[in-house]
């Protein structure tokens, strides 16, 4: 009885402390941080939310899903995702898998990369109910359209982002699903998939997909998310496909040196062909703001006064393009660029 008395109080304090720290997110749902949103060109990206990790729950072999807890949360399209600011200062980018209805809680899932850059890791080993994190988002750089029929290529956890729009699909809708992962055990929300797509919608290999045997008809939209080589294999099927990316690629072939202004310093920096102008930039102004660096986040986000740009980024709007580039990852076209820092 002791024994039960001591369960009992221990899973008290457990429910009290989570209902205070839910009550502390809820009382303070929008939280700005302007550190992190810098007003670069003068137009900050997004608002940071302080949000609770409500539940955290194995979802599929090294995949964990995250239900991140506030009050009023902005919503959102199929296709979106989240940055999440990870207790070590990372950043990293995850599609919301949830509802996008749902203004009280945001879901996004992870894999864990046994030799990723350590955000997966992170999410893994050190994300836990209870604790906060802070998230900016959400955006969406990767929107349903609307078409005659769809097709969709997912490769593991690249089925996060095409989930929500295989739900918001209305029941007439005209699609097919290739669901690609190395067993059916590490494949997240295989059921639902398999149960939306009802009568033969949905093809799951286990193993590497025959994108050959994939019939597209005339117009339809093709989205693909997942592992870097599905992507090229399915952009080089399919030139006009939709890609979500949340790794940056890295090959510097081709890369030329070239020539950057800071017209405000009045300084000239040379951009080596295997670094950024980011590395340039930080060894002359160490306190220019980045974060993700690898094109994602809109930190580094800089106004190009003169030059032609090599956009490789992920993020920018082609409006934003027309002037500013994210200096972590993009380059020049031509051999000078001129930047207003
Ligand atoms: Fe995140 Fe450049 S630092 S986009």
């Amino acid at each position: 009885m002791p024994k039960l008395r001591t369960l009992v109080l221990v899973a008290g304090a457990a429910l009290l402390t989570r209902r205070a720290l839910r009550r502390r997110v809820q009382a303070s749902p929008l939280w700005p941080l302007p550190a992190l949103d810098p007003p670069i060109s003068g137009r900050p990206r997004s608002q940071a939310l302080r949000l609770l990790v409500a539940s955290r729950e194995t979802v599929a072999e090294g995949v964990v899903q995250l239900r991140l807890e506030g009050r009023g949360l902005p919503r959102w399209e199929p296709g979106a995702h989240l940055d999440l600011v990870l207790p070590s200062g990372l950043v990293r980018q995850y599609s919301l898998c949830g509802d996008p209805e749902d203004t009280s809680s945001y879901t996004v899932a992870t894999r864990l990369v046994e030799d990723g850059r350590g955000g997966s890791r992170e999410v893994h080993e050190q994300v836990t109910e209870g604790m906060e994190l802070v998230v900016r988002g959400p955006r969406n750089r990767f929107p349903l359209v609307e078409a005659p029929s769809y097709v969709f290529v997912a490769g593991g956890i690249g089925i996060t982002p095409l989930l929500p729009m295989l739900r918001a699909l209305p029941e007439h809708a005209e699609w097919r699903l290739l669901y690609a992962g190395r067993d059916r055990a590490s494949m997240p929300f295989l059921e639902e998939v398999e149960k939306l797509g009802g009568g033969g919608r949905v093809t799951v290999v286990e193993g590497r997909p025959d994108l050959d045997a994939l019939e597209v008809s005339e117009g339809a939209a093709v989205y693909a998310c997942g592992p870097e080589g599905l992507m090229a294999a399915v952009a080089a099927r399919f030139p006009d496909v939709r890609l979500e990316r949340f790794a940056p690629r890295t090959s510097s072939e081709g890369n030329a040196e070239f020539e950057v202004e800071l017209r405000r310093s009045g300084r000239t920096l040379t951009v080596a062909a295997d670094s950024t102008v980011l590395a340039a930039v930080r060894r002359e102004l160490p306190v220019t703001a980045y974060s993700c660096g690898q094109g994602f986040c809109g930190t580094c986000q800089q106004r190009v006064l003169e030059g032609e740009i090599d956009h490789r980024d992920e993020l920018l709007t082609d409006e934003e393009r027309g002037d500013s580039m994210l200096i972590c990852v993009s380059r020049a076209r031509s051999d000078r660029l001129v930047l207003d820092m």
